[in-house]
């Protein structure tokens, strides 16, 4: 099966990419459509991979300073976990932190997604909020340096 990553543009491709968030995200919680949506949007660097022009992952990264990124919305679609689509995700949300001279990226991890991340070099900071009064977060962090990039595809 081959996989397509990148930036997504055309307004399918946008489309595709926040229903696949709302799917994985906020659907099995019972939130409504719209709800994976947040104001800083057009502020953001989106990631999407794609099978046959249909979207199969999705991330973003947000600019919280000049020093520090924030991954969130990170989802893969069932029938594809385990693939190494997310891992790649990440890579290309680390790699535009790094374009951007950002060292320190952080994000707050779904309880089961920690090991994920740790997967990928993150590290636990704390405990933090606790979304839908059902899903625990932590928040994670990574430091990073250009040759700290991981280049696995
Ligand atoms: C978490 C998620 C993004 C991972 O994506 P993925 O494409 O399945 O992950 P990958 O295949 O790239 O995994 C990369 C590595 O992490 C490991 N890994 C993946 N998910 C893992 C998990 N939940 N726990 C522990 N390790 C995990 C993989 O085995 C792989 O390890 P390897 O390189 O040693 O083989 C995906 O499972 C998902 O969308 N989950 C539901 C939504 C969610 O929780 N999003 C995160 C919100 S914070």
């Amino acid at each position: 099966m081959s996989f397509t990553i990148k930036q997504p543009e055309s307004p399918d491709e946008f489309r595709q990419y926040y229903d696949l968030r709302w799917r994985i995200l906020r659907a099995p919680w019972g939130e409504p459509e719209g709800s994976e949506l947040d104001g800083i949007e057009d502020q953001c660097f989106h990631i999407i991979v794609t099978n046959n022009e249909k979207t199969v992952g999705v991330g973003r990264l947000q600019y919280n300073s000049a020093d520090e990124a924030q991954i969130r919305y990170m989802a893969v679609a069932k029938e594809h976990e385990r693939n190494g689509i997310g891992r790649r995700i990440v890579n290309a949300l680390e790699q535009e932190a790094i374009n951007k001279n950002i060292s320190t990226v952080m994000l707050d991890a779904r309880e089961p997604a920690v090991g994920f991340y740790q997967n990928l070099g993150y590290s636990i900071d704390m405990k933090s909020y606790v979304l839908f009064n059902k899903i625990q977060h932590y928040r994670m962090i990574k430091r990073l340096t250009a040759q700290h990039a991981d280049t696995r595809s």
